[in-house]
């Protein structure tokens, strides 16, 4: 009896169903409506209930939910624990938060969307439903100088993620913003709480534009963004998407601990878009102009200027022109 509800939220699917009128229909009370629509939310359906006792299947969308997550994940520190939200103001915020109270590494925080989402340079990061929102707990063994080379790991496994599922172009511009073709899919942004000399605790948030749809967002970003839907044409599984991105996030957040930050390198080296481009780079008011030949061993950008000479840049906004 609940797949005939479902099925008819699916016949219906974007508009509003009568309760009582599938429930006559059915020949089922209210109430037992009202108990499948619960037990399908539960599943992970997303139903929108108007208070004129109307319902409808809201978006063709699985959620997120902790246990279907853990479900086939395959990592052993890595997503141990989940604090999930429908919404959430920032999960790197409550990471934050939660790394503060003690929570262990490898801890995440996951939300359907956010309501102010955080960008990198105090940018907002818009965050609708059908994207993969997400914060990582770590606490690595290292000094905080060496804090900046963490934030490769999460550009290289979200473009091997997405190249290898999907077949996708996704390639890095420096430092860790994932392109497809020359449009962003994916953002990261790092924040780092130091004791003294050692580092407190690193929470990784990662932004991945899976289901978006691109027309619906702001204008001064449709033309830069895209996202796995818009290149594919259909929607993805998200639930695959974060799963297969967590596993390759813990596989080379382990190379990191081994002290091979190498091996890191080498793979954001063969995704980079940046190397060999001209590329302009915004430090504070300062603009660099050059050709982009590589990273150095710490991950800095080598740009050869016009007159031929070579600067290291160790941060800054980068833009390929
Ligand atoms: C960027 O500007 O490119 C970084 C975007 C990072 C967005 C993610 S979404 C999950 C996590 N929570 C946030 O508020 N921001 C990060």
């Amino acid at each position: 009896m609940k797949n005939k509800v479902l099925e008819a939220l699916y016949e219906k699917k974007g508009e509003y169903i009568n309760i009582d009128d599938l429930a006559s229909k059915l020949e089922i009370p209210v109430s037992k409506v009202h108990e499948y629509i619960t037990s399908l939310e539960n599943e992970g359906y997303i139903i929108e209930i108007s208070s004129d006792k109307e319902f409808k299947l809201k978006e063709d969308l699985t959620l997120l939910l902790p246990h279907k997550l853990k479900d086939k994940l395959n990592t052993s520190y890595i997503g141990k624990e989940i604090h999930y939200f429908r919404e959430v103001d920032s999960t790197n915020e409550v990471g934050k938060k939660l790394a503060r109270e003690g929570a262990p590494e490898g801890t995440i925080i996951i939300a359907e969307s956010q309501s102010r989402g955080k960008g990198r340079r105090g940018k907002k990061w818009i965050s609708p439903l059908g994207g993969a929102w997400l914060s990582i707990i770590l606490r690595p063994n290292t000094l905080p100088i060496n804090a900046p080379q963490l934030t490769f790991i999460a550009g290289v496994a979200a473009a091997q993620t997405i190249k290898d599922e999907y077949g996708l172009d996704a390639g890095i511009k420096w430092p860790n913003d994932v392109l497809i073709d020359s449009k962003k899919v994916c953002g990261v942004l790092t924040e780092i709480s130091t004791k003294i000399d050692t580092i407190d605790y690193i929470v990784t948030g990662i932004g991945i534009d899976a289901n978006i749809d691109v027309n619906l967002l702001p204008s001064e970003l449709r033309d830069t963004t895209t996202s796995i839907k818009s290149e594919l044409d259909h929607d993805i599984s998200r639930m695959i998407l974060v799963q297969k991105f967590l596993g390759n996030f813990e596989t080379l957040y382990d190379k990191f601990n081994e002290g091979n930050f190498q091996e890191i390198l080498r793979k954001w080296r063969q995704l980079s878009k940046t190397i060999g481009s001209q590329v302009e780079i915004r430090k504070g008011t300062e603009i660099i102009r050059g050709e982009a030949i590589g990273v150095n061993s710490k991950g800095a950008l080598i740009l050869e200027l016009k007159d031929g000479t070579l600067r290291k840049i160790i941060s800054g906004e980068c833009r390929h022109i």
